[in-house]
């Protein structure tokens, strides 16, 4: 039985659109990445699950330790449900998460914020100057781990810290030390332009050879500047950890002298965006399905909505693909749309009303941003539905 006829069986029962999650396919990707990351741990971004059961269930497995959360809010929701050693890996400015995160010692215990200024300490202080006692907050310095070339006008990677050569990350670390309230325990620097650009492009040799060059220069000088940034920190502070990567780097990340774990995500979904590396592979394990609500033309069918575009640049590989059946295609000129979608191909010849169309999504995480649930497959069965953040009622970003 091929896949199709697997998901079709076991969801028979529901009625689309709804989301889910082949377990066999998410056990085979999780222990591929603990393998990739050859013995250290791999700390789970959140933002790439928007499941807390999920969350759950993958730090249950071996390889996994602690949660890479995207906002303080979802942080204080995750460790008053339970869960342990969350990095919130993006500055806040919540003063009300703040407020409540210098009151809760269990949350101060477990929760660490990432600055990347004093310009962030300042705002801490003025979010919960107030309170009559406030616990000591945990601080992890953000490095800057873009590459730049030609003297600086050409950069790859995310715009993140202005910190970035080890005097700057020393200076910070000293004003950090030396500031009552606060505790500097990690430092991380996120490749964005290794471990989420793939390096395999279909259809695009020269830019498949120009991703691979960058990615190859920038490599060899992160090797160099995390492991100084790191010695200069270490000389102001103790520190618990030093992350970096993420799925597409999590092999080459590890392997660094400087780094005690690293991030990862999107590979347990492994969605469409992550087709594209040569250096991994991974199996398809979240999906929705959508169904085919009218036959326009021969060669036409037309599912209901759809239109779930990722985040970042905009472009067709922002589109959720067309997965199975095979050989389907978005009409040029209506693409995902908002409420209806056609697709064209062979594959619509043999559609019905009434059938489903599977979908994947370019991006992990945020498939669960349209779905209270997630039905968890197993063979040709659904053996759980667990929620989605939405379905907890929790929409964070
Ligand atoms: C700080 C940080 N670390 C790691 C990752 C990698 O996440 P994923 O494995 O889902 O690509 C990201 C993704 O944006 C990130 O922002």
């Amino acid at each position: 039985m091929d896949d199709r006829q697997r998901y079709d069986r076991a969801t028979a029962h529901l009625d689309p659109p709804f989301a889910v999650l082949d377990l066999e396919a998410l056990r085979s990707n999780a222990s591929a990445m603990a393998r990739r990351a050859g013995g250290k741990p791999i700390r789970v971004a959140s933002k790439s699950i928007r499941s807390r059961p999920l969350l759950e269930r993958i730090l249950a497995m071996d390889g996994f330790a602690g949660i890479m959360a995207f906002t303080l809010p979802e942080a204080l929701w995750l460790v008053s449900t339970g869960l342990r050693d969350v990095l919130v890996a993006y500055p806040t400015a919540d003063r009300t998460a703040l407020a409540e995160l210098a009151a809760d010692p269990v949350a101060a215990r477990e929760i660490t914020l990432m600055v990347d200024s004093a310009d962030h300490l300042n705002l801490v202080d003025a979010a919960i100057g107030g309170l009559p006692h406030r616990h000591e907050i945990r601080i992890c310095l953000d490095i800057d781990a873009g590459f730049v070339a030609f003297r600086g006008r050409f950069r790859a990677g995310a715009h993140r810290s202005p910190v970035r050569r080890p005097d700057q990350a020393a200076d910070l670390a000293a004003t950090i030390a030396k500031r009552p309230g606060f505790r500097l325990v990690g430092v991380m620097a996120y490749e964005a332009q290794i471990a989420g650009v793939g390096d395999d492009q279909p259809g695009n040799p020269a830019l498949t050879r120009a991703v691979r060059l960058m990615q190859a220069r920038s490599r060899r000088e992160l090797l160099v500047r995390r492991g100084r940034v790191v010695q200069a920190v270490a000389q102001v502070a103790d520190l618990e950890f030093v992350n970096g990567g993420g799925t597409g780097s999590i092999d080459l990340t590890a392997r660094e002298k400087a780094v005690t774990e690293v991030a990862a995500g999107s590979g347990f979904f492994h969605p469409r965006l992550f087709d594209f590396y040569r250096g991994f592979t991974g199996r398809p394990a979240a999906m929705f399905a959508l169904p085919v609500v009218r036959r326009p033309a021969p060669g036409v069918v037309t599912v209901l909505g759809g239109g779930y575009h990722a985040s970042g640049p905009p472009g067709r590989d922002r589109l959720p693909h067309p997965y199975l059946p095979h050989g389907l295609r978005y009409a040029p000129g209506e693409g995902a749309g908002e409420v209806q979608t056609p697709l064209l191909g062979p594959a619509a010849h043999d559609l019905r009303t009434g059938d489903r169309v599977w979908f994947r999504h370019a991006k992990a995480g945020e498939l669960c941003e349209r779905f209270t649930a997630l039905h968890l497959i197993e063979g040709e069965e659904v053996v759980e539905t667990v929620p989605t953040y939405r379905g907890e009622g929790r929409t964070f970003l």
